[in-house]
């Protein structure tokens, strides 16, 4: 599929607003969860907001080197009380980043971007991490 330089920044803005609401997700799982495995849930969420704060650089920095403008706003962030639907809330984001990232590899590539598409497929290799770390703790979630 064909792909216009005004597709892809539209793309990449969509891409930087999730990753603030990633940042801000995260942020706020880690202040909420509760209960017995509590510092354990705190410390992964707030161990994955240094890469989700890198992509949002790269994305940030690439939208203006393109010529557009970054935008302001975050995707809409969801909370919870529940630590499992913080993980299934989670494993969603992630879930569709991924798929987001490789329509934006798909569309970087048409446009002759290769050093784009090239970190796109370094961000999928990190977000496929992310998903597939909640993957398994929630494999074995007996409650
Ligand atoms: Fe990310
Ligand atoms: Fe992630």
């Amino acid at each position: 599929m064909a792909a216009t330089m005004e597709e892809l920044l539209e793309g990449l803005n969509h891409d930087l607003a999730a990753e603030f609401q990633a940042v801000i997700t995260y942020r706020l799982f880690a202040s909420l969860c509760t209960g017995p495995w509590r510092q354990e849930v705190r410390a992964f969420f707030e161990s994955e907001i240094p890469d989700e704060l890198e992509h949002a650089r790269f994305l940030a920095d690439k939208i203006v080197a393109l010529g557009g403008t970054p935008t302001t706003e975050p995707l809409p962030v969801t909370l919870t009380r529940n630590n499992r639907e913080m993980f299934e809330i989670a494993h969603r984001a992630e879930s569709e980043t991924i798929e987001r990232y490789e329509e934006r590899v798909r569309q970087a590539d048409a446009l002759g971007l290769t050093a784009l598409k090239v970190q796109l497929e370094d961000m999928i290799v990190d977000e496929t991490r992310h998903k597939e770390e909640i993957e398994r703790r929630l494999l074995n979630w007996k409650e």
